[in-house]
């Protein structure tokens, strides 16, 4: 087949997205305006200011891209939009936007869901690398802000198909990263710097239980719907809440607070001189405790679906203490594990444009009366 440009627009958090993709497998042009400046004060995103910026940023964002790769809007092939899931009013920009310009330019438009993007993310760079021997089924874990999901994911010919095998109960990892940073007073998003204070600290100075899920019983949940391997973490964020209190930390957590919010993005010198050794150990402690189970559980449903791969994606694959344990972990089970690059494992729009491919392939178009589906599964 030849060359196929897909345009790529991602707009289900907080980043504005655009991206040329060609055929799947190279990356054009990648383009993400990120809001977290507009967040940042209120320690999470807030939907409606997330939905009014999308508004201002997606028409420069898209030229952008499309400038980047030397290419115009005629000269593509096609569009992709995330349809879902994410946040509806966010979801909407991207996907009005979209479909305005597919109908415009006459060119057909693919709806991706995000999360399947996040999959292939993974798929496009091992492809522009050259790696043609990623062997199936891959277990994916896709883990970011929104999501701790297994898939265990297969190709037939140019088709995917998707079997989700876990998910969380309750918060996200990414989530979990987020409320402990906020609730030490370390600023948004928590991820980032909760990795970068980790390496300060005895990550083996605070005990904190794993998440233990009941499962029913084993053999009869296999005949109903399959193993399932899932996640808890508002337990462990509970336990960072009771060890802050009964180790009164809450008057310098406080001072944190306001010293690190006035300076916007504080350097790592800064969070640092501003973190005494209880805390780093205790941030330390969280991510250990938090890399071990995420490792722990994907490893244990890798052995019992046969995975042939990893997949570790999503804005936590970004955590380095994961991926270093990740690759060591799963070289000793003998399963090649493969992880985007730290830009392409946060939110962005080359890997819906790559999701978008093998669609475009099947000739999988979307109506133009599609809608933003908040909630959507894959
Ligand atoms: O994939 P993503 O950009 O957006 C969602 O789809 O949610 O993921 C964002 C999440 C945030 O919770 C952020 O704190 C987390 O990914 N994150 C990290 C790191 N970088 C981003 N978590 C741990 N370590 C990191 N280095
Ligand atoms: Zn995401």
């Amino acid at each position: 087949m030849a060359d196929t440009y897909i345009l790529g627009i991602e707009s289900s958090c907080d980043e504005t997205a655009a991206a040329v993709v060609c055929s799947g497998e190279r990356l054009i042009s990648n383009v993400v305006a990120s809001q977290i400046g507009t967040h940042q004060a209120y320690g999470g995103v807030v939907p409606e200011l997330a939905s009014r910026e999308h508004l201002k940023a997606i028409v420069p964002v898209v030229r952008t891209a499309l400038a980047d790769a030397g290419q115009t809007y005629q000269s593509l092939d096609a569009l992709a939009v995330t349809q879902g899931p994410g946040l509806a009013g966010a979801l909407l920009v991207g996907i009005s936007y979209a479909k305005a310009l597919a109908f415009a330019l006459d060119k057909p438009l693919i709806a991706v869901n995000h999360l399947e993007g996040h999959i292939h993310a993974v798929l496009l760079e091992e492809r522009q690398k050259g790696n043609r021997e990623v062997r199936f089924p891959a277990l994916a874990l896709v883990v970011s802000g929104g999501h701790t999901h297994l898939y265990l994911a297969e190709q037939h010919g140019e088709t995917w198909s998707y079997r989700n095998i876990g998910h969380t109960r309750d918060d996200a990892a990414g989530e979990a990263f987020d409320k402990v940073a906020k609730l030490l007073g370390l600023g948004y998003p928590g991820g980032p710097v909760i990795d970068r204070l980790s390496t300060h600290g005895d990550a083996r100075a605070v005990r904190f239980p794993l998440s233990q899920i009941k499962h029913r019983d084993r053999n009869q949940k296999l005949k109903e719907d399959g193993l399932r391997f899932d996640f808890s973490y508002s337990g462990l964020k509970t336990a960072v809440l009771r060890y802050v209190e009964t180790h009164h930390m809450q008057k310098a957590i406080e001072h944190r607070r306001q010293v690190l919010g006035a300076m916007g993005e504080p350097k790592l010198e800064d969070l640092l001189r501003h973190c005494d050794r209880t805390t780093l150990d205790l941030v330390a402690s969280f991510q250990r405790t938090m890399v071990e189970d995420l490792i722990a559980k994907t490893l244990s449903a890798a052995r019992a679906c046969d995975a042939a791969t990893l997949f570790v994606t999503g804005g936590v694959a970004a955590n380095s203490e994961l991926r270093q344990r990740f690759e060591q972990d799963a070289a000793q089970e003998g399963l090649p594990v493969y992880f985007p690059s730290r830009a392409l494992s946060t939110d962005n729009a080359a890997m819906i444009a790559a999701a978008a491919y093998p669609k475009f392939v099947a000739g999988d178009f979307a109506a133009m009366d599609f809608s933003a589906e908040a909630a959507m599964k894959l």
